[in-house]
Formats: C-alpha cells, structure tokens, sequence
C-alpha cells in the first residue's frame, strides 16, 4: 500500500463458515441422466463434482450451518450479532425470503433486523460492501450469508445448465473490532443491459403462478452462457483494477485471487488478462461446482484452512453474476 494511503479502516471480516450438503454428483451421475459427458463437462467448465441438497433438506439449514460456524470463528457470539443479511439467488421463499428462517434457525434475538439481497453471484461481495456501509453508520456486527439451493431451480434434463451448479452456503461476521480480515476497500457495480442473460422469469410478479399460464421452463435457471462468458472477464478484471486503485495497491502486491468460481475457463482468461499466475489465484470448483453467493467464502475458507492464506495477506475477492451485478473487494487478512 502506498504510504499516501490515510484511509480509516472499520470493517473486518472476524470469522467465516461454510457448509455444503451431504449428497455429491458426480459428472458420471449425470451422464446417466442428460446427453452429456465427464470429459465435455471437465473441458468447458472444470467441474467434476457438486454437492445437491436432499428432498427433505431445508436450504435455509446450509445458511444456518455455515452462519453457526462464522460465529464460532468469530470473536463474538450469536446474541451479539445486530444484522442478519442472506444474499440469495431464490430464497426458501419469495415472501418472506431467507433471512427470517436463518435469523430463526440461529436462535438470534428477535430484535434483531434482517433482510434478504439479491445481487445474483455477487451476493455475497455486496453483502460484504451493505455490511461494511452498516457498521458506519449504527451496526456493530453484522451476519453475511450467501446460501444457494440451485439444485431446486435447475432443469434437471437441460444439460447445457445442470451441469454447471451446485448447492452450498457461506457466512461472514463482519465488524468493527478484530485485528484481521481488514476490508480495505469494495467497488461494486452494475450492467441493466445485461439483465437478461440469467434468469429465472417465474413466481415474479411479471410471471405470477396464479396466473395459470406459466410454463414449467419459466420456474427454471436460464442463460446465455456465451454472452455471460464474455462479460464476466471484463467485469471481473473492471472491478478488480478499479478496488486495487481505490486502496492504493498494485496488483503485483496482492498475495491471492479468489474469483466467483463459475467456470475454470472463465477465472483462466481473467488471470491471463490481469497478467496473474494462476497459483496466484483460488480455484475449488471442481469439487462444488457453481454455487453463486456460496462460492468466494467456500474458496476463501478452504484456502485459509490450507493456509494458503497467512496473516497480513492481501486477498482480491471479485465477482459477477445475475443482474449484471458484479465488484471486488479488497481485504487484508
Ligand atoms: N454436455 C455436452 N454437450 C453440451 C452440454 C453438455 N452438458 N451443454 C451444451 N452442450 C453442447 C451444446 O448443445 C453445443 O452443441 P451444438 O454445437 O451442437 O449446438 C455445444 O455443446 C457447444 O455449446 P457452447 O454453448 O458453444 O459451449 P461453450 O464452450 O460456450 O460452453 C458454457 C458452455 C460452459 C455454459 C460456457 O458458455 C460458460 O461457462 N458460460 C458461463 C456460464 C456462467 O458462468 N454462468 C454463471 C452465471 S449463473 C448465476 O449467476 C446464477
């Protein structure tokens, strides 16, 4: 960091929680049910396996798992957090949305707020950026959960999407106190343009069931995964340069990378672009596949338990998703 740099820091990333389901899917597993093959799949997206919930399983319980265990990392407990916010894709339901079973779920004190964002795979990041804004103003620590039940909005006989996603959930305590996992700077952005290229048109108000006339396809994930293959390096390498600037940081002192883990092609052609090594850069989707909000603190939290992540690191978190909405953010661990 360049000693002009006199910015105040305030808010820290104290503790972080992941959780995936039990049941894995294994890209032979679907090329019993869809025309596909492992070695397509593994060529075009890097995913080998994914982990899906149970019929019986709640997705707000993944949020829940994952959430108790940022707390437990975290240097504060359950009844200290004073806001709940679940970044979602599609919440267990539209009304009442997520964070209300979450905050329920964690046995957290009924005063507390919560809400529900959705910011498509850049959840998370924005959840990070709303947290950080919050403890600002009147909050002093705050519960980002991005939870992910895509399995439950996937076409299962669509091949060109049910490969690509998987179930998952993180969570992050952010406040004000702490020593590490400074958040030393977020750009968040947005591209209206690019509204249409994922989507899910059903149960909205434009598409309501009680309509009648919705067709099944409507109530599925859709994309046009070359559109959104392209935008994602430029967005990703936009928003990336733009945080590093904003704190004052070259690229070259950055220690890690970790990317919204959608496809290895994509986060192979950002570190090319950004002129990154890819030992530079946290890549885990092999193994859950794309779980949009869950992905950057499944990868963030894998990698410090390997210690890939030491402290006083620098960490460059960037996404894009659905809306477009897309940003990085920078920390020191
Ligand atoms: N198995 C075998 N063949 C397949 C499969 C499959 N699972 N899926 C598609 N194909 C076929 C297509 O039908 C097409 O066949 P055709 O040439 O006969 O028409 C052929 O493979 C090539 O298809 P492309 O779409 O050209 O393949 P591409 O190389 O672009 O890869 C992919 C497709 C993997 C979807 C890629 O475009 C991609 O990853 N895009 C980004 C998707 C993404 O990141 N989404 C994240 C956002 S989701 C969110 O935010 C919730």
């Amino acid at each position: 960091m360049s000693d002009s740099q006199e910015l105040e820091y305030i808010a820290r990333i104290t503790g972080l929680g992941a959780k995936v389901p039990e049941e894995v899917l294994t890209n032979q597993d679907l090329e019993e049910m869809v025309d596909t093959s492992d070695e397509w799949i593994t060529s075009r997206t890097g995913i080998k396996t994914r982990h899906v919930l149970g019929e019986e399983e709640d997705p707000s319980e993944l949020g829940i798992a994952a959430a108790e265990e940022a707390i437990d990392n975290s240097p504060f407990d359950g009844d200290e957090i004073d806001l709940v916010v679940a970044a979602t894709n599609v919440s267990d339901m539209p009304i009442p949305g997520s964070s209300p079973f979450i905050t329920e779920g964690l046995g957290i004190s009924e005063d507390v707020p919560f809400f529900d964002l959705k910011a498509g795979c850049s959840g998370f990041l924005y959840g990070l950026d709303v947290a950080a804004n919050m403890i600002e103003g009147n909050y002093d620590t705050v519960l980002v959960v991005g939870l992910e039940a895509l399995s439950r909005i996937v076409n299962w006989e669509d091949r060109s999407t049910c490969v690509l996603f998987g179930d998952g959930a993180g969570a992050a305590v952010v406040s004000s106190t702490g020593s590490s996992g400074t958040m030393l700077a977020s750009s968040m952005y947005g591209d209206p343009s690019k509204a249409k290229l994922i989507n899910l048109e059903g149960g909205g108000t434009r598409y309501p069931p009680a309509n009648g006339d919705v067709e099944d396809e409507k109530y599925y994930i859709a994309m046009e995964g070359k559109g959104v293959f392209k935008s994602a390096v430029n967005m990703m390498k936009r928003s990336s340069l733009d945080v590093l600037r904003e704190a004052g940081v070259e690229l070259s002192e950055v220690d890690l990378i970790v990317p919204h883990q959608a496809n290895i092609r994509i986060i192979k052609q950002l570190a090319k672009s950004l002129g990154v090594e890819m030992d530079k850069v946290a890549v885990n989707l092999e193994k859950y596949a794309n779980t949009s909000t869950a992905t950057i603190p499944l990868a963030f939290k894998e990698y410090l338990e390997e210690g890939e992540i030491q402290p006083g690191d620098l960490v460059l978190m960037t996404a894009f998703g659905a809306g477009a909405a897309y940003g990085s953010t920078l920390i020191e661990w």
